[in-house]
C-alpha cells in the first residue's frame, strides 16, 4: 500500500450514481441480502463461477454493504473490499469489523494502493456498469492479479438494457437513467449500457482469457418468492456473468 491514506482516495469526475448509493447504504445493509434478484439469481451464478476461495486474497470491487466480503471471509479468504460510497464503506465495516481491509476508492481511478500481482481473485458484482471507460479498470485488475489470477464479474445484460430501455442504437455506449424502489423512497440511479463487444474486448485487451460466460436461470426459490418474475427470467436474461483468467 502506498502513502495515500484510505480517506485520500480520489473520486473521479467520471463517477456516476455516488449520491444514489450514499442514499441507499442503509437499505442495502438491511434489505438487499434477501432480495430475490440477489439471493436467488445473482449470487448463485457468481458463486458458481468462483474457484476455491479458502486461503486466497480477494478484491471485492464495489462491495456495497459487504455481503460478498462477509461470505468470502467466512469461507476462509482474506479480503480487500472497496467502494466509492463512504456510507457503503461504513456498512461493510459494520458487517465485518476489522476482518477485511475496507477502502473507499473509485474504480475510475488507478488502484495504486494495491501492489502488482498481490491478489488471487478480483470479484466485481453488479458494479462495472457504473464505469464508462473499462480500459483503466481492466488493466488495473490485470496488474494487481498474480499470474493465473481470476476475474469474476456480473453486470446488467446488454440485451436486457437495450430492450427494457427501448434504445435505438445498440452500438452506442450510453448513460441511462433508472429509478429504483427502496423500502422508503424511489432513488434515481444512472448507469452505462454498452454493446457486448464493449464488454468482451476491454477484458481481452487488458490481458485476460475469457473462460466462461454465463446467462443463468434463477434458482427454484425465486419461483416460490415471485413466480411471474421467475418466469420472465427463464426467458429473458437480466444479468451477464464472466469468468476470465489472467494470461
Ligand atoms: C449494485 S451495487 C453491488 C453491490 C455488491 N457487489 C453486490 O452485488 O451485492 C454497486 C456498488 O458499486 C459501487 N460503485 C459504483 N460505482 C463505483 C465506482 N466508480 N467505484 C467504486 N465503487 C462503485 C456502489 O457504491 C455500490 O455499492
Amino acid at each position: 500500500m502506498n502513502s495515500k491514506s484510505k480517506q485520500d482516495q480520489v473520486i473521479s469526475n467520471d463517477s456516476i450514481s455516488l449520491n444514489s448509493y450514499e442514499e441507499m447504504a442503509e437499505y442495502y445493509f438491511k434489505y438487499v441480502d434477501t432480495k430475490p434478484f440477489n439471493a436467488y439469481y445473482e449470487r448463485p451464478a457468481t458463486i458458481s463461477l468462483l474457484p476455491q476461495v479458502k486461503g486466497k486474497k480477494i478484491l471485492d470491487a464495489g462491495c456495497a454493504a459487504g455481503w460478498y466480503t462477509k461470505w468470502l471471509l467466512d469461507k476462509g479468504a482474506s479480503v480487500i473490499a472497496l467502494d466509492f460510497s463512504p456510507n457503503m464503506i461504513e456498512m461493510t465495516k459494520k458487517r465485518v469489523g476489522n476482518s477485511a481491509k475496507v477502502i473507499k476508492a473509485d474504480l475510475n481511478e488507478p488502484l495504486d494502493f494495491i501492489e502488482d500481482e498481490s491478489v488471487d481473485i478480483v470479484l466485481s458484482s453488479l458494479t462495472l456498469h457504473y464505469i464508462k471507460n473499462w480500459n483503466l479498470v481492466m488493466s488495473e485488475f490485470n496488474r494487481i492479479l498474480n499470474s493465473d489470477g481470476e476475474l469474476i464479474i456480473s453486470i446488467h445484460h446488454p440485451f436486457m438494457d437495450f430492450r427494457v430501455f427501448n434504445r435505438e442504437n445498440y452500438f452506442l455506449t450510453e448513460l441511462l437513467d433508472d429509478e429504483w424502489n427502496t423500502n422508503n423512497a424511489k432513488v434515481k440511479v444512472r448507469f452505462y449500457r454498452r454493446p457486448l463487444s464493449e464488454i468482451i474486448n476491454p477484458i481481452i485487451d487488458a490481458g485476460f482469457i475469457i473462460e466462461r460466460l454465463l446467462e443463468p436461470m434463477p434458482i427454484e426459490e425465486f419461483k416460490i418468492a415471485h413466480p411471474n418474475t421467475f418466469d420472465r427470467l427463464t426467458k429473458n436474461p437480466q444479468f451477464l456473468f464472466i469468468r476470465a483468467k489472467k494470461c
